[in-house]
């Protein structure tokens, strides 16, 4: 099969204030040091690989206080040039919508400021034909309900049940427009079966890969860049035509994130 890569247009946000200093997830544990330079050198990487790659990567400027704003992917969902913002389930984070919103707003982007929690891409991702929704420790149901009306994208509810995926972006990863990888183990059986039944040739991916998350990857529908620990899952999606690019963010793999949580895609009218 031949895959093409399409250029896209991303938000990311620099760690300049980044550190572990609450726990909201199994990974993030205060007492580990962090080292902030490392992470954002590691980061810049990341950024540099995405202007080679061909696409075009703005910046949204770091707030003091918000430690976890460097996981652009939160703060907002945006199709078709349609913006709907963050509302965070955990008060450390609340801070950050109001942010990317303003971010967009100023930029003249339609903007939805949200009722209910949806933590952004972290839990709604899109597909060519639906947008996937995750739930079951972030966001909740009457936030997909909000996403599926501002957005107007057909929402797929998937329940998730292990505490260290608690987000979407680290149990499913959409690789090519219907195509998708995923670990089953993340969902619950009813939404396994729902997942069995919408992408029945998807590449499933071993707990190994996922707990180092193999999963929290970027594709551009030719390149997939992903956490280099993450070998079994290279090898899968090169054996599909995919080209794995390996990334090392230990640092920010702290705060319970990778390469997914660190790119907000912002994907502009047709
Ligand atoms: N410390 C952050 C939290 O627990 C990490 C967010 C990771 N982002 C993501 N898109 N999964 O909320």
């Amino acid at each position: 099969m031949t895959r093409v890569a399409r250029p896209r247009r991303f938000l990311m946000c620099r760690p300049t204030h980044f550190d572990v200093s609450y726990a909201i997830n199994p990974w993030m544990d205060p007492a580990k040091p962090v080292d902030t330079g490392l992470a954002v050198a590691q980061w810049e990487r990341l950024y540099e690989l995405y202007l080679g790659l061909g696409h075009r990567v703005d910046l949204i400027d770091p707030v003091p206080g918000l430690p976890d704003m460097v996981y652009a992917a939160n703060g907002a969902t945006v199709v078709g040039g349609r913006v709907l913002g963050a509302r965070f389930r955990n008060a450390e984070r609340a801070a950050e919508g109001p942010a990317y919103l303003e971010w967009f707003r100023a930029r003249g982007f339609a903007v939805h400021d949200p009722l209910h929690v949806n933590e952004g891409e972290g839990d709604l991702l899109l597909t060519g034909r639906h947008l996937l929704a995750g739930r079951g420790f972030r966001s909740v149901s009457a936030g997909h309900a909000e996403a599926q009306e501002f957005l107007r994208r057909p929402v797929i509810g998937l329940d998730l049940v292990d505490p260290r995926f608690y987000h979407l972006d680290t149990a499913l990863s959409v690789l090519d427009t219907d195509e998708v990888m995923y670990y089953p183990g993340a969902f619950s059986e009813g939404s396994r079966e729902v997942l069995r039944r919408l992408f029945p040739d998807a590449l499933l991916v071993e707990e190994a890969d996922a707990e180092v998350f193999g999963l929290n990857a970027m594709s551009d529908g030719l390149h997939v860049v992903l956490p280099e620990a993450a070998t079994g899952v290279a090898a899968k999606l090169r054996a599909r035509g995919f080209r794995p690019v390996g990334v090392d963010l230990s640092e920010l793999f702290k705060g319970g994130g990778s390469v997914k949580c660190c790119t907000l895609e912002i994907r502009e009218p047709a």
